[in-house]
């Protein structure tokens, strides 16, 4: 059965003591609230990651992610943090492609295609994100773009790396604007996405594959979005700055 998987985005927000008050509240709520075997994905801006790794210790259902990584192994790329670094801190899991790098940085498919072997070469998850704008909704694209996402940067790898990858739809009009994709219009894509992971790969490693929701998810929401069959989890954005709303959408999965 996929993991379900429930991951904080925290973006630029947080100074470094704040970062790891908010982490300390998260982890002691998991332990005492969480009952089934979902997991937690808190990733957190670069300063806090290595603090942040050594309080998850012992808690088993906290992961920590980085909101990016280079293309390149390393080298002179002034300002940039390599998966390699990251990997050596112990962090295990990387966002890749979130619409606001794909926006403001430019980051295309391509661009996206190298990071995702750099990240998986290094033995971090990436939590890779596609999803398409209002504009490319009205104009009935949507699928299309969401399909070249796919193949541009996710089906050149092998079979036996594509495991390692979690997918997260993320309707671009839908993050930070309190406009929630209904749970039948994500449900709709998730369908596609897995079924577009059937045709390159396999039935068997589609339906294993962890595809989360994100935007404008919330504790009011979630419920009946990840009650979707093909709805395993969200990337939640603003809600993950408040420990009890990120536990109580984690909490979802309760068993
Ligand atoms: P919001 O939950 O704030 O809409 O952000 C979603 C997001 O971008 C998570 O990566």
């Amino acid at each position: 059965m996929r993991k379900k998987i429930v991951a904080g985005n925290w973006k630029m927000n947080l100074d470094y003591s704040e970062g790891l008050a908010l982490f300390s509240e998260i982890t002691n709520m998991v332990k005492d609230e969480v009952t089934g075997k979902q997991q937690a994905v808190v990733c957190s801006p670069f300063i806090h990651l290595h603090s942040l790794v050594q309080m998850a210790k012992g808690y088993d259902k906290v992961s920590v992610g980085a909101q990016n990584a280079h293309q390149a192994e390393s080298g002179a790329y002034t300002g940039e943090v390599s998966a390699k670094m990251l990997k050596s801190i112990g962090v295990e899991y990387v966002i890749l492609g979130h619409s606001e790098r794909r926006q403001y940085f430019h980051e295309s498919n391509e661009l996206l295609a190298k990071k995702t072997d750099t990240a998986l070469a290094n033995g971090l998850k990436p939590i890779f994100c596609i999803g398409e704008t209002l504009e490319e909704r009205n104009s009935e694209i949507h699928f299309q773009v969401i399909k070249d996402q796919l193949v541009e940067g996710l089906f050149h790898l092998s079979a036996e790396q594509f495991t390692k990858i979690v997918i997260a739809y993320e309707p671009v009009w839908a993050i930070g604007t309190g406009l929630t994709a209904t749970a039948d219009q994500a449900q709709e894509i998730h369908a596609f996405i897995r079924a577009e992971i059937a045709a390159k790969y396999d039935q068997q490693i589609a339906n294993d594959t962890t595809i989360l929701y994100g935007g404008s998810c919330n504790p009011k929401n979630a419920p009946e979005l990840f009650a979707q069959p093909d709805i395993d989890g969200g990337l939640i954005g603003g809600a993950s700055l408040k420990s009890r709303d990120f536990v109580d959408i984690l909490k979802v999965f309760n068993a």
